[in-house]
């Protein structure tokens, strides 16, 4: 973890060269995409163009006119002058064909409670009845923001749909963030309306998640923003789970509400291409979280062609991707993609590993599901408390995908061969939330994989990777540098939501030379990661380069966990480092300085770890904290973290005699060391 003025992707990578797998040809020969020749149809010379096979994969209201608009470069508006509905796309135009068919299997944490299997003429009706609770009791309209807080049960997709279905905007947060993190996003959205769950599973407790809901909305008030209406999912319909009160005249309960919009149906606005489908919230160098505006034709478009392609997913298969719909992947990759495909999408309440390391294979073998996505952590997880546990199970998985993190080869071969049994593809996709979809991996039946490496753009997708300077590095020149990509691509998001400049500065600043170019080569995008690339152009990516600690794949910013930390009155100053992690990849260390007249104690540590959880949610918990006397400076007063890294690290400080205090250093490592 570095600091603004130390950032930098440019170093040598000694990393030997993986060896290739290939695809089995029992994939190939079922694949949906096998096209050795795939890559000529989307070269930069065919674009942006060749994006219109995106598009096809949906049904329109109107054709749209113009591929990419760029007059509001670096903004990109795709497919201009069409007209769509993401909530039609994903459940109406299946009904003919696949009424009967299960659209989302939900597998509720408690083994004993039974799996439900939700049809598309369910969905389709469930979805409908409660746009009619949002347009009619709620008064939402197109373009409106609802802040929806909600678990993995299937009243998430429902109410993202039913948005959908009204052109008005979501805003998932994450469950597990706190309720204040969640007023900060109601706020920065303006909701009006928050939707949330009573309770919910989480190994094995059924957590009372009104309380943080109620937490959301005072945080959202004291920010200046009101919430008139809380709508209440109960986990149990007509029977509430939490001890927290309703509050009159604001809380109602949803499954209340919709009884009395029993198949009602509500026709799916028309909505214009480049209109907004959801906020999505996430990390960045400075302490506000940005929002993430992704557009309803160019985001669902491509994840329509990506779970196609990529995902490999036909109607007929079973689909499981293990993220929590609360990120992004699990908008693109649970709800929007697989759905617009009519696949049979898997959704899972609870941990991976309750109530034994187990469970996952069984719902797998139970499902039948035969592509399965999850993340490097949980990857490592799995495979620490149950090596040898997928061998015992009766499942047979085509498609794997490892998604969030970089992988260790290791890994990567334990989940190939035992987790596939040695007959499944992988792919190892990255992405970012901003990118809506995938940009590097292997196409499945198409490349070879590469242990460690996500794989080369997809198609359509140009990578390239530059040096500080904005010189390319050349594939298979051993150098790291920035990852960037050289064209605008459907899924990008739009901007982010109320700061244009922000957006422009994060990922365009550096290397935009002329801020009034309308041509989209001269805004090449920056994701914020170090990668480099090899000679046949397989990324390999190092981790981010600016203030972003990737806990378990979800990102957190510093000065998000360090802002957290001050809110623990002792505290004058904090600093937070990544520290490696054996399953989590990277885990927040923290360390503190404390105002004059107060003294360091165990319980004063556990006070600000415990308030980091608080404010932001478990995930950012530190693993350690250190009450220090005072932090290492430069003369200009930043604090080093650097050098606070290499002390976690057990790693030489360098020289820190140019410091403004180097003599604290010496006594932070023996601390810590000690
Ligand atoms: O650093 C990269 C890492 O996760 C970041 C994006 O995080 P987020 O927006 O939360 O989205 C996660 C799910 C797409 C990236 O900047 N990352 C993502 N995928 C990979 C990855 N690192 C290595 N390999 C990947 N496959």
């Amino acid at each position: 973890m570095t600091n603004g003025q130390e950032q930098s992707a440019h170093y040598d990578v000694h990393w030997q060269e993986e060896e290739y797998y290939y695809p089995p040809p029992q994939f190939i020969g079922q694949a949906n995409c096998s096209d050795t020749s795939i890559f000529d149809r989307f070269s930069l010379d065919n674009f942006p163009e060749c994006f219109k096979e995106f598009a096809d994969l949906l049904d329109w209201d109107q054709y749209w006119h113009t591929t990419l608009d760029t007059s509001d470069a670096p903004c990109w508006k795709w497919f201009v002058g069409g007209k769509l509905n993401a909530s039609y796309n994903c459940v109406d135009r299946h009904l003919e064909k696949y009424k009967n068919k299960t659209a989302i299997h939900f597998v509720p944490e408690l083994e004993e409670e039974p799996v439900v299997h939700m049809t598309f003429q369910e969905l389709y009706r469930r979805v409908n009845e409660t746009a009619a609770v949002l347009r009619d009791f709620c008064g939402l309209k197109a373009g409106d923001r609802v802040t929806l807080y909600l678990p993995m049960t299937p009243e998430l997709p429902i109410t993202m749909l039913a948005c959908a279905r009204l052109g008005v905007i979501h805003c998932q947060v994450f469950a597990g963030f706190s309720g204040k993190a969640c007023g900060d996003r109601v706020w920065d959205s303006e909701s009006e309306v928050l939707i949330t769950m009573d309770a919910y599973y989480r190994s094995g407790k059924l957590l009372d998640h009104k309380a943080n809901s109620d937490q959301a909305v005072e945080a959202a008030e004291k920010a200046g923003q009101k919430v008139n209406k809380v709508l209440v999912w109960r986990r149990y319909p007509g029977k509430y789970s939490s001890p927290t009160d309703m509050v009159d005249g604001r809380d109602y309960f949803l499954d209340d509400l919709i009884k009395e919009k029993r198949s009602q149906i509500v026709e799916p606005v028309s909505m214009p291409a480049e209109d907004i489908l959801f906020l999505m919230y996430t990390s960045g160098s400075t302490g506000r979280p940005k929002g993430c505006q992704h557009s309803i034709g160019g985001y669902l478009s491509y994840v329509t062609w990506m779970s196609k392609y990529v995902q490999d997913i036909h109607p007929e298969d079973v689909y499981w991707c293990m993220a929590d719909i609360g990120w992004i992947t699990g908008h693109s990759f649970i709800v929007y993609g697989p759905l617009a495909l009519a696949a049979s999408t898997v959704i899972y309440e609870g941990v991976p590993t309750y109530p034994d390391p187990g469970r996952c294979w069984r719902i797998a073998e139970e499902l039948d599901v035969n592509i399965f996505h999850t993340s490097p952590t949980a990857i490592r997880a799995l495979r620490k408390v149950g090596g040898d546990e997928p061998a015992k199970y009766n499942y047979r998985f085509k498609h794997m995908t490892t998604v969030g993190e970089p992988i260790e080869p290791e890994v990567w071969r334990w989940y190939y061969n035992v987790v596939g049994k040695g007959k499944a593809v992988v792919v190892d996709t990255w992405w970012q939330t901003e990118t809506g979809g995938f940009l590097c991996s292997t196409l499945p039946a198409v490349s070879a994989m590469k242990p460690g490496s996500a794989g080369p753009g997809l198609p359509g997708i140009h990578p390239v990777i530059l040096d500080d300077e904005g010189h390319e590095i050349q594939p298979g020149e051993g150098k790291a540098g920035n990852l960037c990509i050289r064209n605008p691509w459907p899924g990008a998001f739009q901007t982010i939501w109320k700061d244009k400049e922000r957006y422009i500065n994060s990922y365009y600043g550096k290397y935009s030379k002329d801020r009034n170019s309308k041509d989209w080569r001269d805004w090449i995008y920056m994701a914020g990661d170090a990668a480099v690339m090899s000679k046949d152009g397989y990324v390999r990516i190092l981790g981010r380069i600016d203030d972003v600690i990737n806990v378990s794949g979800h990102r957190l910013g510093t000065k998000e966990i360090e802002s957290a930390a001050l809110t623990t009155e002792e505290v004058a100053e904090a600093a937070v480092v990544a520290m490696p992690d054996e399953i989590k990849g990277s885990v927040p260390e923290l360390y503190v300085s404390l105002k004059p007249g107060y003294e360091p104690s165990d319980e004063l540590a556990k006070k600000v770890s415990d308030n980091v959880a608080d404010v932001l949610g478990k995930i950012a918990k530190p693993s350690n904290v250190y009450i220090v006397p005072d932090m290492p400076k430069t003369r200009s007063g930043k604090i080093m973290r650097r050098v606070l890294l290499s002390i976690s690290s057990g790693k030489d400080v360098g020289d820190v005699s140019t410091l403004a205090n180097p003599q604290i250093v010496e006594e932070i490592r023996k601390q810590v060391q000690s």
